[in-house]
């Protein structure tokens, strides 16, 4: 099938590259130049395991090319994937959908066949309504569908070829069988596949990231509340996880989620539900949104606890910079904030990430950075582990003490085994497990 992907950031590269690997012929487009000309050259622009490898692979079936014409990327498709970002309007709580809007008319212009545009971006529900009715007027038989994305930076490939689920937003048979066809590998594999109305299928994606979200900051919050009482929120947690009716996953308490997605996403649906009239129904998605920015207050107040009470002349290592480990992305970013925190209110921060260095720089340039964990926690006061790489999480205790000037790990995402660097001699911090107070 010959299908175009507009839009080529995590998202819809990630996307153009799948589609092509099962078999599709894919042109993606974008309006960023420099992401087109390092995609084509087999390149990525971030990273993601496993996506370069997968990149080259198609490439050489010639089923992928990247184009910066949208005329080229669209004409001959009979399906465009719109995968373009959906970012919080500055100012404000709501999403900003003008990239969207541009998508889909930039494809009804230049489309010269009937074909199906399929939204793949998270929007406020009410947008594939409004487009469809757009769309209605052009010349061309041209249709929407909804197709939201539950992808996970650092599993992106893996989500993308065995998702948990396919959810299909159509308003004709056609187009659900038209998608049918697309993801036809995937569904024979035995992937649950839903089909809905246009509405519903833009609620599945914010409705999941609202739940998600909402379980790490109930844990958190119970995180609050143990270090209050000198109780262990890994434990807890432990504990409530066996419950199978709770279940251990995004129970883990610590510095919180962050990225491009759940923090904006959960923003954009209260202020949707809002115009919607019914503010009221997602208030506690506020709450929610507020524990989490609390976590990295909190870990800023237990490391200037940790350090004596002031920032200034004290060396902090911080280990990681992107919002989660086998990712390059720092969009809100917890490490990144606490980081800049603390780095504001004096201290000497030095930073270390294995992917996320050069984007972490961007944003925060006046931070230190360092090509080794090692090299970033030489002479430091504290060491704050912010982002649970593999690589830090087997760092030996008993060799690290030579690096560092005090053996103190604040270890915000609770990923090490405290015990094991307890006896090799280091002070333990942590969020949810006692410690000094802040
Ligand atoms: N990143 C994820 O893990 C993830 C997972 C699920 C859903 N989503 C959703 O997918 C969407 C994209 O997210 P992302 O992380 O890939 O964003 P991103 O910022 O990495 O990429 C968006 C891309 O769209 C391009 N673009 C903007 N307007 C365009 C236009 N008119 N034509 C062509 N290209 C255009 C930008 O240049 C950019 O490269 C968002 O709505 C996001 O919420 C993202």
């Amino acid at each position: 099938m010959r299908m175009s992907v507009i839009g080529t950031g995590y998202l819809g590269a990630v996307h153009a590259v799948c589609m092509a690997h099962l078999g599709h012929d894919v042109v993606a487009y974008d309006t960023d130049a420099s992401k087109i000309d390092m995609l084509s050259a087999g390149s990525s622009p971030f990273y993601e395991p496993g996506f370069d490898e997968l990149l080259g692979t198609v490439l050489a079936t010639g089923r992928l090319r990247f184009t910066k014409s949208p005329v080229e990327a669209v004409s001959g498709a009979t399906v465009h994937f719109v995968c373009v970002g959906t970012p919080q309007l500055p100012g404000s709580d709501a999403a900003d959908v003008q990239y969207v809007d541009g998508a889909f008319r930039m494809v009804a212009e230049n489309a010269d066949c009937d074909g199906l545009i399929v939204g793949k971006s998270t929007v406020p529900v009410g947008t594939a309504q409004r487009l469809a009715a757009e769309l209605a007027t052009s010349p061309l038989g041209l249709e929407l569908a909804w197709n939201p994305e539950f992808l996970r930076e650092g599993k992106a490939i893996e989500d993308t070829l065995r998702p948990d689920r396919l959810v299909f937003g159509v308003t004709s048979e056609h187009a659900e069988k038209t998608l049918q066809e697309v993801y036809g590998p995937i569904i024979d594999a035995g992937t649950p596949h839903l089909t809905s109305d246009l509405a519903t299928s833009e609620l599945v994606k914010v409705a999941a990231n609202a739940f998600l979200a909402t379980k790490i900051s109930f844990i958190n919050a119970m995180a609050e509340v143990c270090d209050l009482v000198d109780a262990d929120v890994v434990t807890l947690s432990r504990a409530l996880g066996y419950d199978d009716r709770i279940g251990a996953r995004f129970l883990n308490a610590g510095l919180g989620f962050g990225g491009g997605c759940l923090p904006k996403d959960i923003r954009a649906f209260s202020a949707r539900a809002g115009e919607l009239g019914a503010s009221h129904a997602l208030r506690f998605l506020h709450e929610v949104d507020k524990i989490n920015i609390r976590q990295r207050e909190k870990a800023v107040e237990v490391a200037r606890a940790a350090v004596g009470g002031e920032f200034l002349g004290k060396s902090i290592a911080v280990l990681g910079a992107a919002f989660k480990p086998n990712s390059d992305d720092v969009r809100d970013s917890p490490a990144l904030n606490v980081a800049a925190a603390m780095h504001l209110k004096g201290a000497d921060v030095r930073v270390h990430d294995p992917k996320a260095i050069e984007n972490a720089r961007a944003r925060f340039p006046t931070l230190g950075y360092f090509d080794s964990a090692e090299a970033a926690c030489r002479n430091a006061d504290l060491i704050v582990l912010a982002t649970e790489w593999e690589e830090y999480c087997t760092i030996d205790p008993v060799a690290f003490r030579s690096v560092v000037r005090e053996p103190r790990l604040l270890d915000t995402r609770n990923a090490i085994d405290r015990q094991y660097w307890s006896d090799a001699g280091w002070q333990m911090f942590g969020l949810g497990r006692g410690g000094p107070k802040a």
